[in-house]
């Protein structure tokens, strides 16, 4: 018996890629660069499943694109902001995610980041690598302490527990908001104090974001949110580039209304407006959960997805199980 179709946009890691190979007759991209629309278009025609990557977009034009044989679209990523997962179901599409095996990952990056921003490390690196050096300051390159501050978390999800949880050994103090209020045995555990979202935004030194991108979170972070900060502050976000506004931060930081930010995405990734490329700002090109290993289980996850779904099981972190139906 032939084997079902499957089109994967970026060629997996060892492991992943042999699984997938017992199951299906794949088709990866295999291109340096992602795959223009019209290719990735012309290539999903036919095929009985889709693995993806958070720069696909997966919308109704491209379910016409790939034909009623369709059956899952596995999104190597825990966000699914790029998938119309309602469209999907309307066709009985599954739509797969990557939750769980990326927020230790992810929360590492956002203390590297934070660290690197409030310590200067990158203005440091470039000066110590330049051979521009000549000699120790008092006052050289002098930073922020992180210690004893407080950090702000927006979104106490999974990813904004790892980052709390990392806090601790900072001495720091720990404000949230969230959707949700997390318990108060959770809250006890980290330390964290839950408050009106304004007022986190008014008393943290440090806000790290850590909400999904979805109708209600797109634009958060704004002018009058940014005003309501320290201009001792930093802004650090690993989630998604839309949750903040990103004209307004960028004239925040040129008029000084907070100290800094540090960015690992991006309103129009991979595009990086001139106006971040500051001293006071870090950049990173989306790297949040980029260890060999995270990025392995993900992988990992979206191909068990697939074959779960082929094998007659429930794909194990289905986002819309009303398809199956
Ligand atoms: C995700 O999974 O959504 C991240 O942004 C990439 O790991």
């Amino acid at each position: 018996m032939s084997k079902p179709r499957l089109f994967c946009t970026h060629v997996l890691f060892e492991g992943p890629r042999r699984k997938l190979a017992e199951y299906f007759d794949v088709d990866y991209w295999t291109g340096e660069e992602r795959p223009p629309r019209d290719e990735f278009l012309k290539r999903v025609a036919g095929k009985d499943a889709l693995i993806c990557l958070l720069t696909e977009k997966i919308d109704r034009e491209m379910l016409d694109a790939a034909g009623p044989d369709l059956r899952i679209v596995a999104n190597v990523a825990v966000g699914f902001d790029n998938v119309d997962v309602p469209a999907c179901t309307e066709r009985r599409v599954a739509v797969t995610n990557t939750p769980g095996v990326l927020d230790e990952t992810t929360a590492d990056f956002a203390w590297t980041l934070l660290m690197a921003v409030a310590r200067r490390l990158i203005e440091g690196d470039r000066l110590a690598r330049s051979g521009a050096w000549t000699k120790w300051n008092l006052d050289q390159l002098c930073g922020t302490d992180v210690w004893g501050k407080t950090l702000g978390i927006i979104g106490m999800g999974r990813i904004g527990k790892a980052m709390a949880r990392r806090a601790a050994g900072f001495r720091m103090s720990i404000i949230y908001n969230s959707t949700t209020r997390a318990p108060a045995k959770i809250e006890k555990e980290l330390n964290a104090e839950y408050m009106p979202r304004d007022a986190v935004f008014e008393q943290a030194d440090f806000l790290s974001l850590h909400v999904p991108l979805n109708a209600a979170t797109r634009g958060l972070v704004g002018p009058a949110e940014l005003a309501k900060m320290k201009k001792s502050a930093f802004l650090i976000n690993t989630t998604r580039g839309p949750v903040v506004q990103e004209a307004a931060l960028i004239d925040a930081l040129e008029r000084g209304v907070i100290a800094g930010a540090a960015l690992d995405v991006f309103e129009r990734e991979p595009l990086i407006p001139d106006g971040l490329r500051r001293d006071n700002v870090v950049l990173a090109p989306h790297l949040g959960s980029a260890s060999i290993e995270t990025r392995t289980r993900m992988a990992m996850i979206a191909v068990e997805n697939a074959v779960a779904l082929f094998s007659g099981n429930r794909p194990p972190t289905i986002l819309n199980p009303d398809a199956l139906r």
